[in-house]
């Protein structure tokens, strides 16, 4: 059980106390003692990003250094956040089938996506506002990508430009994009995204019809501090010069052809991210796609999904190998990276566990959550016989099949 998840407004205090109460009832038998322990140890021990073991107490870490608002803001589902139990909860159908006496004394963990090459499958996804989680905000996520040489995508809500971005990468990052229900507003983001250096675009289609966002709402109700001091009606960089007025960040009316019109008036690649269920992966490639995320925008988007993990076999055998698929949404673990490969992914992205990291520690807490996903995958990779990411297939991984 997740407790955090459940009752995220409790903080560290009260929670102590809902544990007494819960250690009486039969809810416990799935609450495990390491996280009970992680709850009690966590701020007094942990002040350096090293002695951080896992992604999980990274986010227990942030949970108490951010304010509740912003916290709440990036750890929200919609409605009752179950797409989000989903995503986690659709890893436990795949278990992998490791190989025995390869030899796994070198291996590589290089992709190429698109034409980018990066050291590690794991892509750092859009996240905006990186601002309000720790003031490195998007330069410190892209410093740290730099510095372990992952690939990033930067969300158009970004609270840092894209330019200072691209640059703080010192490679060629993608561009998120909302594309507006202005279409000239969309055009002017391209352009601006492809002067700063990016070489695709990915256009976010899982929100058409806007979304009921209750964890962050019951946090930001436990918030005390005066949120209109920062919050002035601003908008983030990558609006700056463009006519909002009236506007609205998503286009309800689009459909498919808005591939096409983007490939009109750019040369980044067009990647749609959002993508489910196997025929609309069809309908990007016929489109002209040239690469898809299977992504409920972590569970941020339709409530009561299935989890991406268990979208994507489908999905896979859609595309049939014509274009790359990545792939996001709850993944915690290098072994969680190893089954969405071996199911069909080229690359796996995350959100939510680098922003722990730098809400906890800036910089230096992404760099660590990022060595912490790579030791994780590595370690998955030798203990199964691959030595390659192209080397994980469908045969590492059984299916126990569709959970009830
Ligand atoms: C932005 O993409 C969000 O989910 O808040």
């Amino acid at each position: 059980m997740e407790i955090n998840r459940y009752f995220p407004e409790f903080r560290m205090t009260h929670r102590r106390e809902f544990l007494k109460y819960l250690a009486a009832s039969p809810l416990l038998t799935s609450y495990s003692a390491f996280a009970q322990e992680v709850e009690e140890t966590l701020r007094e021990r942990l002040t350096d990003p090293s002695e951080v073991i896992n992604v999980f107490e990274m986010e227990a870490l942030a949970r108490e250094k951010m304010p509740p608002a912003h916290f709440g803001y990036l750890a929200t589902g919609v409605d009752s956040d179950e797409t989000i139990l989903a995503n986690r909860e659709g890893f436990s159908r795949f278990q992998i089938k490791p190989r025995r006496l390869v030899d796994v004394s070198e291996i590589s963990t290089s992709v190429n996506l698109l034409g980018t090459e990066a050291g590690s499958p794991i892509v750092l996804c859009p996240v905006g506002s990186q601002g309000a989680y720790h003031a490195d905000a998007e330069l410190g996520s892209a410093r740290a990508a730099a510095e372990k040489g992952h690939h990033m995508i930067l969300s158009t809500q970004s609270s840092t430009s894209v330019e200072a971005v691209a640059e703080a990468r010192g490679a060629p990052i993608w561009h998120q994009l909302y594309a507006t229900n202005r279409w000239e507003n969309t055009v002017l983001m391209l352009q601006r995204a492809e002067a700063a250096g990016c070489t695709a675009v990915c256009l976010t289609v899982d929100l058409p019809g806007g979304r009921n966002t209750e964890t962050q709402a019951r946090m930001t109700r436990s918030d005390t501090r005066n949120c209109t001091d920062c919050h002035t009606g601003r908008l983030k960089p990558m609006f700056d010069g463009l006519d909002m007025q009236g506007a609205s960040l998503n286009n309800a009316a689009m459909t498919w052809e808005v591939i096409g019109r983007m490939k009109e008036v750019t040369g980044m690649k067009v990647v749609i991210k959002g993508i489910e269920v196997g025929f609309d992966a069809a309908m990007a490639v016929q489109s002209g796609a040239d690469a898809i995320v299977v992504s409920n925008h972590g569970g941020r988007a339709t409530e009561t999904g299935r989890g991406t993990i268990e979208c994507l076999p489908e999905v896979a055998a859609a595309v049939n190998g014509r274009i790359p698929i990545l792939i996001d949404g709850g993944f915690r673990r290098g072994t969680d990276v190893f089954k969405a490969l071996a199911l069909g992914a080229s690359a796996v992205g995350i959100g939510r566990p680098y922003c722990f990291g730098l809400g906890a520690f800036g910089q230096a807490g992404v760099e660590r959550v990022l060595d912490l996903l790579n030791r994780e995958l590595d370690i998955a990779m030798r203990g199964s016989g691959t030595t390659s990411i192209e080397a994980i297939g469908p045969d590492y991984v059984h299916d126990l099949g569709r959970r009830a």
